[in-house]
């Protein structure tokens, strides 16, 4: 899939790692990018479409769907981080970020798979996480929309291979973004996973793992359960 000569859509392209997606794709010669913002006035690249988009709102996905109705890649970065406690937590956050994560995504790969059928084909891209892979407190309802997403990722990169559309997963750790900015640890710079992640969706990897912490976690999941979560509790 080349970006040169695409349409692309980024989700909450207003900050942080949609915003560096939204401003290589046009670097990389994207004919048009829109940039999905739920307040799209914040989005402040030269160069993109802003366009309103909530992506639990379903009349927002199906309107972004009609405007960007020529696109060709989609990227479902969007994401939130409450910390919740599952046990504790507020019920309005856990629901959050399941909606965010895994509904959002949902709404916005039923809303444009038929898009990017009628466009010849194309690519969705979903930012995923070494949350995905393993769960830790204070990250709850992250991982579980993580977890979830990468299950939706999995099954529409089935689903859509027959209409021509290929589906990548990013996994990644913690990235310099506001998302984490009260976490105190070494952080990966969000440019440079936006290189990484459009490097994978222009070969069409089925998944883009994006640093050297998200690799351990992955090979470490072959270890009995009781000696990974103590590995990483300790
Ligand atoms: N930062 C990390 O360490 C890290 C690690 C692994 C994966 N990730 C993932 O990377 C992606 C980007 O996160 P980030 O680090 O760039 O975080 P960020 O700087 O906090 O940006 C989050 C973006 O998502 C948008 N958003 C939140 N809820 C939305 C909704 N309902 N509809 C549309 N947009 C919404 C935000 O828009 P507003 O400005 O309107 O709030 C913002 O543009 C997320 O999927 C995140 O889970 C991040």
């Amino acid at each position: 899939m080349d970006i040169k000569g695409s349409v692309a859509l980024v989700t909450g392209a207003n900050r942080g790692l949609g915003r560096h997606l939204a401003e290589q794709l046009v670097q990389r010669g994207a004919t048009t990018v829109y940039a999905g913002a739920r307040d799209h006035s914040s989005v402040d690249l030269p160069g993109v479409v802003p366009v309103r988009l909530d992506i639990t709102d379903l009349d927002q996905v199906a309107a972004a769907a009609r405007i960007a109705g020529d696109a060709t890649i989609v990227i479902n970065n969007a994401g939130v981080l409450t910390h919740a406690d599952f046990i504790t937590g507020d019920p309005a956050d856990i629901r959050r970020e399941l909606d965010v994560h895994f509904y959002g995504a949902l709404w916005m790969t039923r809303a444009f798979a038929p898009v990017l059928e009628a466009n010849g084909g194309g690519a969705i891209l979903n930012v995923l996480s070494g949350l995905s892979w393993v769960h830790l407190p204070g990250f709850g309802a992250y991982s579980a929309g993580k977890a979830a997403e990468w299950a939706l990722t999995n099954v529409t990169r089935q689903e859509l291979a027959p209409r021509r559309i290929t589906v990548t997963g990013l996994h990644v750790g913690y990235m310099d973004t506001d998302m984490i900015a009260d976490i105190d640890s070494p952080k990966a710079n969000p440019a440079l996973i936006a290189a990484v992640a459009l490097d994978g969706l222009e070969q069409g990897a089925w998944e883009v793992i994006a640093d050297e912490t998200t690799r351990q976690i992955k090979s470490a999941l072959s270890a009995p359960s009781d000696e990974l979560y103590a590995s990483l509790s300790g």
